[in-house]
């Protein structure tokens, strides 16, 4: 008697896990994943027609071609400068936004508080000058990409376009290095703003007018720090964001990477 209990209630499960698993697979969740096209599928053949469909269906490998071209993954092709810079971007926007919790844009305020995250902030040193350092070589990175992609004549049709996309990345890059040099309020970054934008009052015609906006005043002061602040941590890191965006996508409608000379 207790055994045919014993046995009634084991079918009974099993009828329960039985439906229960015919429901998650009928779910809306189950077939979002495990829709034809993905990786996840049961019995994913590896044909270019699939390999294509999982590209095209998935967000993530969406960011990645469905073809490259053998030399295209040769590190000594590209030597991935555009890679690296592209890192490096990513490295500032995150110790930046660190730097960014301890960093206030006044005249009174700014030079002690970059001094308290040195001397009192748990890894400030560090992330400083990481902020600082990566800052320095993603401006050579740029510069040395620039000189991979003109080596081999990368710069030509049809990348007319996409070459001058870069030089705008790189006259942002320069902006958003030359923007965040004030920021410290130390001697040498006040002296080398007076310089630059002394400079710039130079240009032609507009000269005055052009000083005048860059420094939020007649001379360098709280005005020109809160205005370079807001160039730097925003407007120059949103506008580069668009242009890699372009960039990237200009690299793909190109065709991928250009081939070896
Ligand atoms: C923020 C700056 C930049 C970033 C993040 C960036 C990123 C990239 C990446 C990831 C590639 C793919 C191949 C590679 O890694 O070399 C590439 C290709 C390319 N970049 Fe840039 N780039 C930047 C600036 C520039 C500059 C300053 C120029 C030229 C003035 C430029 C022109 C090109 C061209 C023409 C290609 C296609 C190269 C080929 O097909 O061989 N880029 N870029």
């Amino acid at each position: 008697m207790a055994k045919t209990m014993s046995s009634g209630g084991t079918q009974k499960l099993q009828e329960r896990m039985t439906k229960l698993w015919a429901d998650t697979q009928g779910s809306q969740a189950w077939n979002s994943i495990f829709r034809p096209g993905s990786i996840f599928r049961k019995g994913y053949s590896d044909s270019p027609r699939n390999r294509s469909y999982v590209v095209m269906n998935s967000v993530l490998y969406h960011l990645h071609p469905v073809k490259v071209k053998r030399h295209a993954v040769k590190v000594s092709y590209t030597l991935c400068l555009g890679g690296l810079s592209f890192f490096l971007f990513i490295l500032l926007t995150v110790t930046g936004i660190f730097l960014m919790f301890f960093y206030r844009p006044t005249a009174a305020q700014a030079w002690g508080d970059i001094y308290q995250l040195q001397t009192s902030v748990t890894f400030g040193l560090l992330v400083r000058n990481m902020h600082r350092w990566g800052a320095h070589l993603m401006v050579l990175s740029v510069f040395l990409h620039m000189a991979r992609v003109f080596y081999h004549g990368a710069y030509k049709a049809p990348r007319e376009f996409n070459w001058v996309i870069g030089v705008i990345l790189l006259t942002l890059t320069l902006l958003l290095s030359f923007t965040g040099y004030l920021l410290p309020w130390d001697q040498l970054a006040l002296w080398a703003v007076t310089v630059g934008t002394n400079m710039m009052g130079y240009t032609p015609v507009f000269g005055q007018q052009v000083r005048f906006v860059l420094l939020g005043g007649g001379e360098i002061g709280s005005n020109t720090l809160l205005r370079w602040y807001v160039l730097h941590v925003l407007f120059f890191p949103f506008v580069t964001v668009i242009f890699m965006a372009i960039h990237f996508w200009r690299v793909r409608k190109d065709g991928g990477i250009s081939g070896p000379l």
